[in-house]
């Protein structure tokens, strides 16, 4: 599970990133987050849709900052065993939320991040205008998730025919995530761009858990049909504006 891209996310266990998947390995995606926003240790951090809270872990112990990590689908007693088995339950809070009724104060957070999660409810035009409220006028928003290289003139994608899901339609390009922000002028967007080569470490990723699994390898499959032209992780980082 070493990657020569993300060297702080090499000094992780392995097993205890495949045993806390969730999506396409969470703590690399952390790390290429934790490239582009300026953290400093005893920031408040938002990890929405944290899923196992592997980012959430990983922040705390490699930035020093203090993390509320959410999620709707694994509730805070499974987060929380795996939060003191890393040794940081004075750092990471976890929460069960819903991304439209978030139990925080207006203002509260120096960085939100997402890591695979964005997307599923992010889409929606005025969700910036939610999201963006929790963070101080100036605080980071910082999101990685599946995406596309350019919109497709059609769906689904030509050759990946087989492979497609309905709800892929989610994954954009940066260009769209970036225009997707700035029409609402919440926010300055610092970043939108693919991360370098990010098909590689997805299909590395799953050819490494799929070794675990019985499950089908349709994922691994699509990923070498398409080798990078289509498919890869979106990356996007902005600034919530002064009111
Ligand atoms: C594919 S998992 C990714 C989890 C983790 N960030 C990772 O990369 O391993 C997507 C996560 O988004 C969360 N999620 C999806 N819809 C959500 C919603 N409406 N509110 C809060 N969390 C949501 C789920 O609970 C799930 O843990």
């Amino acid at each position: 599970m070493k990657n020569e891209r993300y060297p702080r996310s090499g000094r992780y266990s392995g097993r205890w990133m495949v045993d806390g998947v969730m999506g396409p390995n969470a703590v690399w995606q952390a790390e290429a987050l934790g490239e582009v926003i300026p953290l400093e240790a005893g920031m408040r951090v938002l990890d929405l849709g944290c899923g196992t809270a592997l980012s959430s872990i990983f922040l705390a112990k490699e930035f020093g900052v203090e993390v509320w990590a959410t999620d709707l689908w694994v509730k805070p007693d499974e987060n929380w065993g795996r939060i003191v088995d890393a040794g940081v339950e004075g750092q990471v809070h976890p929460v069960s939320a819903e991304a439209h009724e978030l139990p925080f104060a207006d203002g509260f957070f120096d960085a939100a991040i997402s890591i695979g999660a964005y997307h599923y409810f992010g889409t929606d035009d005025l969700y910036l205008g939610y999201f963006s409220r929790f963070l101080k006028p100036g605080g980071w928003i910082g999101i990685v998730q599946p995406g596309l290289a350019e919109e497709c003139p059609s769906y689904p994608p030509a050759g990946l025919e087989e492979y497609w899901h309905w709800d892929f339609c989610a994954w954009h390009s940066p260009d769209w995530w970036r225009r997707h922000w700035e029409k609402t002028g919440l926010v300055t967007v610092d970043l939108a761009d693919r991360l370098a080569e990010g098909w590689r470490d997805w299909l590395h990723w799953n050819e490494v858990c799929d070794r675990d699994s019985e499950a089908p390898q349709w994922e691994a499959d699509m990923l070498r049909t398409d080798a990078g032209r289509l498919l890869g992780f979106t990356r996007v980082v902005a600034r919530r504006n002064p009111e």
